[in-house]
Parts: C-alpha cells; sequence; structure tokens
C-alpha cells in the first residue's frame, strides 16, 4: 500500500474536527476517528485541532477486547460499559466490565476475537487456541470458527461488532456528535476475507468506513519524519509480531518493500512461558500441578503479565497470588521473585526467533544498517528492553520514541483518516498483501500475481488443458493465506 504522510496543513477538513468548531453555534454531525482493533486492547482515537487524540474509556486510554452478555436487569456497575443488544433482553458488556467477570465466570467471557476473524474451525491455529482459551470455541454453520457463551452462539464478526460499538460509544460520550467515520487498522498479513469481516463489524457497529490500514503503515504515519529513505517498523502486541521494512519517497509516498508476520509469537506467548515457570515452582513447592486448576491459571496468568509489563522497567519483580489454589490446604500465598535475565532466560527461545527474523528480512530486503533512517516500534511488547535490544542490534540505533508505542497505530489510523477527508478522496494507490496464484498440480502453488503488487494490476498466464482439444478445466485459486475461490 502506498500512502501520502500527514501534511501540516489541513484544510478542508477542519469542519469535522471538535476543535475548530468549539466556537461554532452549529453542533457539527460528523466526527472521524482512527480506531485500532487489538487481540488484547483497543483503541480510538479523534483529531482534535489538528492534533490526533486518544479518547479515554472508563478505565483509561484503552479497552480490553472482551466481551460478555448479561441480563438486562442484572446490576450495572459502569451503565455505559453496557449496550442494548437484542429485544428479549440481553445485553453485552464490553471492557472492562467483561474483563472482570472473568474471575467468577471465566467461560462467559470472550477475548482474543482478533484471531478467530475469517478462521475455519479446523484452521490448526483454531485448534491451539482453543486449548488456550478458557470460552469455547465450536464449529459454524459453515464451518467457521464461532463462539459458544453465556448459551449463545456468536460468530467472530458478531463479537467484533460489540467492540466497534463500544468505541463509538466511548466517542460519543466524548463528543455529542451524531455519526462516525473510520479508518480502521487491521495486521499487515489479513487476507480479504478477514478484511471483509472487519468491514461487516464496522458498519453493523454504525460507521462509515473509509479505509482499512496496515497496522504498520498507520504506526509509521503517527510520527516518521524521513522524507527520503528506508524505515523499519516492528510490531508486538498480544497475539503477533510483524517486521516491516518501508521506502518513503520524496513525493511522501510509503511503500512496502519487505515484510515478515508471525502469528505464532506474541506477548501472549512470552506470558505462556512466565505460567509454564511458575507453574513448575508450585509443584515443587507444594506438590500441587495448577494446570487443571482454571481459576488458579487465570490468577497466575494475570499476574505474571503485570510481572513481565513491570520487568520493562524494573530489574526484578514478585509475582504475588494470594490464596492462589483451592488444592493447596490452607490459605497458601505465592511469591516468587523474577529478575530480568530470569525472564530473559526462560523466553530465550522466542526471543531467538525473533532476532533471526530480523536479520532474515533485512538481508531479503538488501539494505544494510547505514541505509536505515528511521526504526518505528508499535504495540506494547516493544517496551521488551530486550526485544528493543535486538531490534536497535539488527536495524541500528535510530530508534523513533517520539509516539508511545501502544498508541502508534491508533495515532497512525486517525491521521490517514484526516489526510482522506483532507482531499476528500480515498488514497487511491493500494497493495495486494497476500500473493495471489492457482493449484498447478496437486499441492503445488503457482504464484501469478505476487504479494505488495500495486493495485489495480492485471497478469496472464496460459494453462493446458489434460487432453488435446479440452474445453473445460476447474481451476483453483489461492492466496498465500488460503484458498479464495
Ligand atoms: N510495558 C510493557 N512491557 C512489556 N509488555 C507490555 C508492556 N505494556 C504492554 N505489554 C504487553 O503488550 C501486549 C499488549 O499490547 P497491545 O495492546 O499493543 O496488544 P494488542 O493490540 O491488543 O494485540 P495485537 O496487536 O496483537 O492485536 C500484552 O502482551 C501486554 O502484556
Ligand atoms: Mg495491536
Amino acid at each position: 500500500m502506498a500512502v501520502r504522510m500527514f501534511r501540516t496543513k489541513v484544510g478542508s477538513f477542519q469542519h469535522h474536527v471538535r476543535g475548530c468548531v468549539a466556537f461554532s453555534t452549529e453542533r457539527p454531525k460528523l466526527v472521524t476517528v482512527g480506531i485500532d482493533f487489538g487481540c488484547k486492547n483497543s483503541r480510538v482515537a479523534i483529531i482534535d485541532s489538528l492534533v490526533p487524540h486518544v479518547v479515554d474509556s472508563e478505565i483509561g486510554r484503552f479497552t480490553p477486547s472482551y466481551v460478555t452478555f448479561t441480563q438486562q436487569n442484572s446490576y450495572l456497575p459502569y451503565k455505559w460499559s453496557l449496550q442494548h443488544l437484542d429485544p428479549v433482553g440481553n445485553c453485552v458488556a464490553v471492557g472492562e466490565l467483561a474483563k472482570r467477570r472473568m474471575w467468577r465466570q471465566p467461560s462467559d467471557v470472550v477475548y482474543n476475537i482478533k484471531s478467530l476473524i475469517g478462521k475455519q474451525f479446523q484452521d490448526p491455529s483454531v485448534q491451539e487456541m482453543r486449548r488456550r482459551v478458557h470460552f469455547s470455541i465450536i464449529e459454524g454453520p459453515g464451518g467457521e470458527a464461532w463462539v459458544g457463551i453465556c448459551g449463545m452462539e456468536f460468530s467472530p464478526v458478531c463479537i467484533a461488532t460489540a467492540i466497534f460499538q463500544k468505541l463509538k460509544h466511548i466517542v460519543l460520550m466524548d463528543q455529542f456528535h451524531d455519526e462516525l467515520q473510520a479508518v480502521i487498522s487491521v495486521p499487515a498479513f489479513f487476507d480479504e476475507l478477514q478484511k471483509e469481516h472487519i468491514k461487516s463489524a464496522a458498519h453493523r457497529a454504525g460507521f462509515k468506513l473509509l479505509q482499512l490500514i496496515d497496522e504498520p503503515i498507520a504506526a509509521a504515519l503517527s510520527s516518521i519524519t524521513t522524507e527520503d529513505g528506508i524505515v523499519v517498523v516492528f510490531g508486538m502486541g498480544a497475539g503477533s509480531y510483524s517486521v516491516t521494512i518501508l521506502r518513503v519517497s520524496p513525493d511522501r509516498k510509503i511503500e512496502i518493500r519487505t515484510q515478515f508476520a508471525d502469528t505464532s509469537v506474541g506477548g501472549d506467548q512470552f506470558d505462556d512461558k512466565l505460567v509454564d515457570f511458575i507453574g513448575r515452582q508450585i509443584l515443587e513447592g507444594h506438590s500441587v500441578d495448577i494446570r487443571g486448576d482454571i481459576y488458579a491459571m487465570k490468577m497466575v496468568a494475570e499476574a505474571v503479565e503485570q510481572a513481565k509489563v513491570e520487568l520493562s522497567s524494573k530489574p526484578a519483580v514478585t509475582v504475588s497470588v494470594p490464596s492462589f489454589s483451592t488444592s493447596v490446604p490452607g490459605p497458601v500465598d505465592l511469591n516468587i521473585k523474577i529478575s530480568r535475565p530470569l525472564f530473559e532466560k526462560l523466553v530465550k527461545d522466542l526471543l531467538g526467533q525473533i532476532k533471526v527474523k530480523c536479520q532474515s528480512i533485512l538481508e531479503d530486503a538488501k539494505v544494510s544498517t547505514e541505509d536505515i533512517k528511521e526504526i518505528v516500534l508499535f504495540g506494547g511488547m516493544t517496551r521488551v528492553p530486550k526485544i528493543q535490544g535486538i531490534i536497535c542490534e539488527v536495524f541500528g540505533q535510530n530508534l523513533n520514541t517520539k509516539v508511545n508505542p501502544e498508541e502508534a497505530v491508533v495515532v497512525g489510523s486517525a491521521i490517514q483518516a484526516a489526510l482522506i477527508l483532507e482531499d476528500e478522496q480515498e488514497i487511491s494507490d493500494d497493495m495486494i498483501p497476500l500473493s495471489i496464484g492457482f493449484e498447478s498440480s496437486k499441492g503445488i502453488f503457482t504464484k501469478v500475481i505476487p504479494r505488495h503488487s500495486t493495485l489495480p494490476i492485471k497478469r496472464t498466464v496460459k494453462i493446458p488443458t489434460w487432453l488435446d482439444y479440452g474445453e473445460r478445466k476447474c481451476i483453483r485459486i489461492f492466496s498465500d493465506g488460503g484458498s479464495i475461490s
């Protein structure tokens, strides 16, 4: 995808933004936002007086991407966390309220829905996820992965719709506008089907969708100052990591040179390593195996994630869980000290994989570290000092720290929304994220259009029929990510 960078002059979209209308008697009808839909946290930003502004939810500058359902008359601690869902009185709770419910009814709360969007139930990544999460993942009517919670069945689009609705409520609480239009970020590895599902969820939630933007491009838009040269964007959130090498050209276009993404390594896998370690310590110290105890595992998982976050700024932390398991006689508290070197040792294989991939993408892109003008980080996991160390070791020292990495994507998405409105036209240069080809012989994928080709594009291939004068042939078309027809 090639996009223009943010210009300092922002003209015709001024009437859409809050700061510019603050003294007007006419209330604006439309607000424009950027949305970062995350596995663990989602964020929304508006452009306010030409500056992107992340909107607060009830707990801070993010909303946990957790969803649950409740009866309309049940206790409503945060009344604006609850949204009416259907005429029979079910309400959907999204965010912190849903996350808190996990302490009492873990199987009634769904999270990580972004990882299920557009996936088939039999997909190995879905089967792997089934082993890790507390809610049930079921087979939908067309073989897709759905979720079953609170005695009901939902498609991932339905859950994503609830999260987008929640973000809409957050903006409307802040802005008192009538309509919202949005640029929504998606991971660079999302295929067309996954993008369609995000579009559908956004429309169902009541957003006018201006554009989907790749997360690394949005992160780059949030902060780069380079006007001509190579920029590396490294992102790691809860569910995946990606490395993207971009070229910024003097006409202020950003183009992807090369890209790598891995959905099997994210913050969750780092947490799993710590949970395993704590589990082994408990087994040794108390002869109790907590792996089958859903509540103990939940408490330990929350405590180790907190410990991992604190270890980014402290040399050592203590993982504390009071009365961690009912299997242990008496109220036994867990207190295990973890130093940063121990943490780094426990996740050594993950760090090693990341380093190898960073080195190979640099080789693939045929750029040297001297060519790299800037390195942009996005996602909470890029705060881990060892990860930053690997990035600097491989790509050089030009880390751009202007924007908080957790907010780079949402800020960039809001900037892109502003740019689209400025020109009142959608960015025309688009790019396909995955190669398209066909199955030439059993199981062999023959590439026709390489990934990152700029659209529109036309390619012609000649395919012989098996028999002389044959009139028909069945062709199975695939993208890198799976079958598309
Ligand atoms: N200061 C920190 N140090 C280490 N890890 C952190 C820190 N802050 C957040 N994280 C971790 O970052 C991850 C969440 O980051 P983020 O909110 O960017 O993810 P997400 O957008 O929900 O996920 P994804 O981008 O994969 O969809 C979690 O694993 C969290 O524990
Ligand atoms: Mg993210």
